[in-house]
């Protein structure tokens, strides 16, 4: 169980997250048409739907990635269209922690200076970086795992280790493209766990997934994305 929450969260029920009328072309291909959303704080949205029907386009869209070609994308209160590179970068850096399939870690660093690393490109000190490094290795279960290198840690050992660089800068919105997708069905439990804890601690989260367990254990709405539309929305009951 993750020990700390992130502190940058937002009231709840806050907007976080609002696109307006979202247009994404690439060259002919339209990816998505019109998408209008609203994800409030303390939400976590499970973004589903078929193989290329925009989801990843979404979620570049929403950390700023990538730019709509029409409509607004709006986070935390941030206009994005209204950024230039450099004020995205920074935005990227402080407002969202991405998580993706494969990882995307540095193999050359041990899994703590993986997630240090990032609070000291945000300036923080190389001591102070790697004391919060050390506590969200320990909140995610992994502290003994430090000072291994990524390719010798299990899948799920490294997207606790990628999880916890996302959460380094303490961002309020908490992306994951298929967190679960490149892992065995033990270590994406641990995943699945994880994030449905963090959820709990009042992580705003939007996980895009084919993964209906993680979907059903973790979102509190499913948003289904098809031809590059919302096709539905549904809340999640949850018992727990
Ligand atoms: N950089 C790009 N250049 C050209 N076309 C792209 C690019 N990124 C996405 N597309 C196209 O946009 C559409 C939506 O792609 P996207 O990656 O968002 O789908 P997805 O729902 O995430 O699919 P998957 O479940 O397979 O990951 C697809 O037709 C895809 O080919
Ligand atoms: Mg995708």
């Amino acid at each position: 169980m993750p020990s700390r929450v992130p502190s940058r969260v937002p009231a709840d029920g806050e907007v976080v997250v609002r696109l307006t009328d979202v247009r994404k072309d690439f060259g002919d291909c339209t990816a998505l048409d019109g998408v209008s959303l609203e994800i409030r704080a303390g939400e976590a949205v499970a973004v589903m739907g078929p193989s290329g029907s925009g989801k990843s386009t979404l979620l570049n869209l929403v950390s700023g990635l990538d730019r709509p070609s029409a409509g607004s994308v709006v986070v935390g209160g941030e206009d994005l269209g209204a950024l230039g590179e450099k004020g995205l970068a920074l935005f990227r850096r402080h407002r969202v922690g991405m998580v993706f399939q494969f990882f995307h870690l540095l193999d050359d660093l041990p899994a703590l200076d993986n997630v240090a690393l990032v609070g000291q490109l945000d300036g923080l000190g190389a001591r102070a970086a790697r004391q919060r490094a050390t506590e969200l290795l320990e909140g995610l279960g992994i502290a003994d795992r430090g000072d291994v290198h990524p390719a010798s840690l299990s899948g799920g050992e490294r997207q606790r280790v990628a999880v916890a660089r996302a959460l380094m800068n303490r961002p309020a919105l908490l992306l994951a493209d298929e967190p679960t997708g490149a892992l065995d069905t033990r270590s994406g439990e641990a995943v699945v766990e994880l994030l449905t804890d963090l959820h709990a601690l009042g992580q705003t989260l939007v996980l895009v997934t084919h993964d209906a367990r993680l979907a059903e254990r973790c979102a509190s709405r499913v948003v289904e994305v098809v031809d590059g539309r919302i096709a539905g929305a549904r809340a999640v009951r949850r018992d727990r």
